[in-house]
């Protein structure tokens, strides 16, 4: 199946200051880009100055998010574990868009004391709700060895494999979605 048309949106879950969430999806963009299947979209969830859900305002900010998410064949969730979940201003992005994510395919990189298993894990019951597959490959990188002093991202060379069944799972999957969507 041609695949070279797929957009697929590598999501940064986590916007507080100091965050090293930009750290692990530049790393993932590079890896991902070198692949050549797919046009890799890094999508910073800082760009977009999103409302809580209900509360009025922001309304461009709505409006663009949904966009970027409406042109994606595919996403990459990176997602740090906040009190054993993913973190409020992901599940509020999720929640903001309902259609836009729908029949689409999805890998989750996590990250956290435990490799952010637990986040990941609430995730996938998150993404179920949705429509949205998501596969089992599962990099999960830890806040002790990936990470000097927990800021400065070094991952480990064992993730690149990962990195790559997760994205061969979620390109095949994202072009076979894409049949069945209007
Ligand atoms: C509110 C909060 C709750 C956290 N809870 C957990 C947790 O339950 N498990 C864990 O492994 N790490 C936890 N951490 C540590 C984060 O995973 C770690 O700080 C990570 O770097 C956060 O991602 P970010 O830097 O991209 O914001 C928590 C951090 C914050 C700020």
């Amino acid at each position: 199946m041609e695949q070279s048309h797929l957009n697929i949106g590598i999501i940064l879950g986590s916007t507080r200051e100091g965050r090293v969430s930009p750290q692990v999806g530049a790393w993932l963009k590079e890896l991902a880009d070198g692949r050549g299947d797919a046009e890799y979209h890094l999508i910073d969830l800082a760009d977009y100055p999103l409302p809580f859900l209900g509360h009025s305002g922001g309304e461009d900010a709505i409006q663009n998010w949904a966009a970027a998410i409406g042109r994606m064949d595919g996403f990459v969730f990176v997602t740090a574990e906040y009190n054993h979940s993913i973190s409020g201003v992901l599940k509020n992005a999720i929640d903001l868009v309902r259609d836009e994510w729908g029949n689409k395919a999805a890998g989750i990189v996590s990250y956290g004391s435990t490799g952010g298993a637990r986040a990941a894990e609430h995730l996938r019951g998150i993404l179920g709700e949705l429509n949205v597959a998501d596969v089992r490959i599962h990099p999960t990188l830890s806040l002790f060895t990936d990470f000097e002093s927990f800021r400065t991202f070094k991952p480990a060379e064992l993730h690149h494999k990962n990195v790559n069944g997760m994205l061969d799972q979620v390109v095949a999957w994202s072009a076979a979605l894409k049949t069945i969507r209007a």
